[in-house]
């Protein structure tokens, strides 16, 4: 019946029959262009999931960069805080993070790292280190809190690389490069290490070494001609908004 059908619409029917090498090869290469097909299909499907998920994810970090438009007075969502964090350190060199503090614990070392932190650093971090300024509120990436484990657990290799590089795209200046900056970037490093047992003694003792604006002379004069005896100036107290 098929052979008849097959007859009437022109086939060599004996083809069938007695050229089974040349059939097999038909079956052959059918079977693998159509496995090449099915890899190729494989491999586009790859191809449209990886662009996919690159297209979300370019779109989930811009939004969350964007949010709150490019303003420095947001909080970085959580995945922003994720990639800068990552980035930064990830940046360090792994010579530098081995790096071995050569400054002893002193007294002496400690005061001299707390007075050119109060003179250097407060502004934006504060004298506690707490980040708690009006600089350090104001900064987008702004100053972690340094008492925290976060910054804590960073190796003195990294808290002295990044004292002296800085963190490019963020507040946080480079303060190496000048002469003798090494020593002190290492004693700011042990100083770093003391601040989650600063006393209060020694917070308010780095007051007097925090730089001064017109404003806090000008109080800082009242003060002492009151205490000297002499009138206080009358004049409106400035106002402070911070
Ligand atoms: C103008 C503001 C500013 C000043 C001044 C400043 N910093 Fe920073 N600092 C920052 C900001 C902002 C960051 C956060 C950078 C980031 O997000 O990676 C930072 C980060 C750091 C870190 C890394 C903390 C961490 O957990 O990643 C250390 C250590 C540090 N500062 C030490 C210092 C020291 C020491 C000084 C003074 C010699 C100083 N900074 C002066 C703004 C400042």
């Amino acid at each position: 019946m098929r052979r008849r059908a097959a007859a009437a619409v022109g086939f060599d029917t004996d083809f069938y029959n007695k050229s089974q090498p040349l059939r097999d090869l038909a079956y052959t290469s059918v079977e693998q262009v159509s496995s090449k097909i099915t890899i190729g299909m494989k491999r586009g499907h790859i191809i449209l999931i990886v662009l996919v998920l690159a297209v979300g994810i370019a779109i989930a970090v811009g939004a969350s960069i964007l949010h709150n438009g490019l303003s420095a007075r947001a909080t970085p969502t959580a995945l922003e805080a994720f990639f800068a964090q990552h980035a930064h350190r990830l940046s360090i060199p792994s010579a530098a993070r081995n790096m071995h503090n050569p400054m002893q614990a002193s007294a002496e070392n400690l005061k001299a790292a707390s007075d050119h932190f109060a003179d250097h650093c407060s502004s934006c971090h504060a004298n506690d280190g707490s980040g708690d300024t009006m600089y350090g509120k104001g900064l987008y990436p702004k100053p972690p809190d340094l008492r925290q484990s976060e910054t804590q657990n960073l190796s003195d290799g990294e808290l002295f690389w990044i004292i002296e590089n800085g963190v490019r795209f963020t507040g946080m200046p480079a303060f190496g490069g000048g002469r003798g900056s090494e020593d002190d970037s290492w004693k700011l490093v042990l100083f770093i290490r003391h601040l989650p047992q600063l006393r209060d003694e020694e917070r308010l003792d780095m007051e007097k070494m925090n730089p001064k604006g017109p404003d806090d002379r000008d109080e800082e004069k009242d003060e002492d001609d009151f205490l000297g005896g002499a009138p206080a100036q009358q004049k409106a107290p400035a106002e402070h908004h911070h």
